[in-house]
């Protein structure tokens, strides 16, 4: 079965808003694994606009699920993910302009470095995933580079202007994901999915797991958190 990870960065993005304590993403976390997410991620940021190093701190103690922390290759995060040891680190890359991540990480660009760092990563004992566009040049040198998981970005495929642009698109992420199983490598999904364009994956075991935040916080706010996540759950037939 497919599982959910549900992504509690914007539970923050409220509360950063105010620069107070409430809501706490900590408590959504718990809200959300109650409600059927077989893993809990948040992007600790270099410019901490949302998730605090606090919350990471007391997810890592209170998550039941599995922890996923996003996070871009720098010497600061290293020393972080070596101490918070989360179940899954994935790297992303990151801009302080950019409103969400833009595109995939380039992989193939910075083979040495990757390899280097994702070694250093698995001397802390932990399992890395690279967030990648759909290309076998990326996923080729995700594997070159050590990691044991990609998630393939979804946000082209999210931005679809027609039904035609999507399901061409949703048949490249499907190639990408056999592409990725046939190296050995485990498969992941997101960016921009949602409660409509998710459908096109239902039935595709290619993809393992899907990582969703906006559109489940989005719906959250309107419909309670606990029915948000359940509803995506169904969708993906968790
Ligand atoms: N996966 C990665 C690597 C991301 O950076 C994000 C956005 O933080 C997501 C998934 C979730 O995207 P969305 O919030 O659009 O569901």
């Amino acid at each position: 079965m497919p599982k959910l990870e549900v992504n509690v960065d914007h539970v923050a993005t409220v509360r950063q808003a105010r620069l107070i304590d409430e809501p706490d993403p900590v408590t959504a976390a718990a809200l959300a694994e109650l409600a059927g997410a077989d893993g809990i991620i948040v992007h600790l940021r270099e410019d901490r606009r949302h998730i605090q190093d606090r919350d990471l701190i007391l997810l890592r103690r209170t998550v039941k699920s599995r922890l996923n922390l996003e996070m871009a290759a720098t010497e600061e995060m290293l020393n972080i993910a070596r101490e918070v040891k989360p179940d899954l680190v994935t790297l992303v890359p990151e801009k302080r302009e950019e409103l969400t991540t833009e595109g995939g990480l380039e992989v193939a660009g910075n083979l040495m470095f990757l390899r280097d760092y994702i070694h250093k990563l698995k001397e802390g004992d932990l399992e890395v995933s690279l967030f990648v566009d759909p290309v076998a040049r990326q996923i080729d040198a995700a594997k070159d580079a050590g990691a044991g998981w990609v998630e393939l970005h979804t946000g082209t495929y999210a931005e679809a202007q027609s039904e035609d642009e999507a399901q061409k698109l949703f048949e490249e992420l499907l190639l990408s994901a056999r592409h990725a199983r046939s190296l050995g490598l485990r498969v992941k999904c997101g960016h921009g999915l949602n409660y409509r364009n998710i459908k096109r994956f239902q039935g595709h075991p290619e993809f393992e797991e899907f990582s969703i935040g906006h559109a489940i916080i989005a719906r959250a706010v309107l419909v309670g958190l606990e029915r948000a996540v359940r509803e995506m759950v169904e969708l993906i037939g968790g």
